[in-house]
């Protein structure tokens, strides 16, 4: 079976991107953590936002008035530019764009030339291969093959009116929206400063152990760990993070509340691995909501009791 058919569901309801891992699943969750907390009112940011699945839900469904989303990756805040500012410039290429593997081949060079392109032609391009690649996954090839003999074609995740209006649906949205291209840890010292007590920060970074496999922007474990410190001086604001559930993560955030979650797919996928999040102090975490399945939590794990340890 190929991947296509299992990953239809990857981008969420509303980003135009597919995203490895991606987060449209976390959604519902994170509007119960918003709810829960009284945070309805307030700022909403994602620093590593790639296809910013859940920002895009809470926005939309008016879960949240404001989102900032920083991505430190060119062609992923390219694309963002594009879609906020030049919307009907990129509705009307991607409305026009062939799908064919000639096509393929000229965008990914545009692609590849990450520093010398033009900023709405790279975005284009790292919207077209997000598209029609194998799982989205940018250095992977073309869904179909190059001779297009495979079950699933270029064009099987590329429904042109469907993704122009998910686009035009966030660019009606721009004035709440604030987007950078900085790395986390700049985009922390740049702005939290300016963060108040209603915002909830989701930190999604790339996964620790196929985070090399899957994004160009990779992290080495001390970059992880240089994240959780920025993370720990966030005290003002509320905060989640994600990652896959591997015992090095835990050792970083082995003071605060954790979940560990699996995707409740069917048997054909069970070789997925488990995920955890980590939520700040004092943070009231709801249940997950399926298809996400909770295995096991530790809240307030701060005390030295060793806190109120659930496993499910
Ligand atoms: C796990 S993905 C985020 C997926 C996202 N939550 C979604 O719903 O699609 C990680 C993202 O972090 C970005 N990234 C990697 N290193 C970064 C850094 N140092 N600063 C900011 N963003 C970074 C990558 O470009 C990628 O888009």
């Amino acid at each position: 079976m190929s991947n296509e058919s299992t990953r239809v569901t990857q981008s969420g309801r509303y980003s135009p991107l597919r995203y490895p891992g991606g987060k449209g699943k976390v959604a519902r969750f994170m509007c119960e953590v918003i709810r829960l907390n009284g945070l309805s009112d307030g700022l909403y940011v994602e620093p590593y936002a790639g296809g910013a699945a859940v920002a895009w839900e809470l926005l939309i469904t008016g879960v949240v008035r404001r989102v900032a989303i920083n991505d430190v990756s060119r062609p992923v805040y390219a694309f963002w530019m594009s879609v906020l500012h030049r919307t009907e410039e990129l509705c009307k290429a991607i409305d026009s764009i062939p799908l064919t593997v000639d096509e393929w081949d000229r965008q990914r060079e545009i692609f590849l030339d990450h520093t010398g392109a033009d900023e709405f032609k790279l975005g284009l391009a790292f919207f077209f291969l997000n598209r029609t690649n194998r799982s989205g996954i940018l250095n992977a090839g073309v869904i179909g093959g190059r001779n297009q003999t495979g079950k699933w074609k270029i064009d099987a995740r590329f429904n042109k009116g469907d993704l122009i209006s998910r686009i035009k649906k966030i660019a009606a949205l721009r004035s709440r929206v604030e987007l950078t291209g900085m790395d986390a840890q700049e985009f922390f010292a740049e702005k939290a400063g300016n963060w108040n007590p209603n915002t909830l920060v989701y930190i999604d970074p790339p996964y620790y152990e196929k985070g090399r496999y899957l994004y160009y922007d990779a992290y080495a474990p001390e970059d992880h760990k240089s994240i959780a410190e920025s993370v720990f001086r966030l005290t003002h604001v509320s905060w989640v993070v994600s990652y896959d559930d591997v015992r090095p993560i835990h050792d970083l955030y082995s003071d605060t509340s954790w979940l560990q979650y699996t995707l409740n797919y069917s048997a054909r996928n069970a070789s997925r691995g488990k995920e955890a999040m980590f939520f700040s102090d004092g943070l009231k975490v709801p249940s997950l909501p399926l298809p996400l399945l909770e295995t096991a939590r530790c809240i307030n794990a701060k005390p030295l009791s060793g806190g109120n340890r659930v496993v499910v």
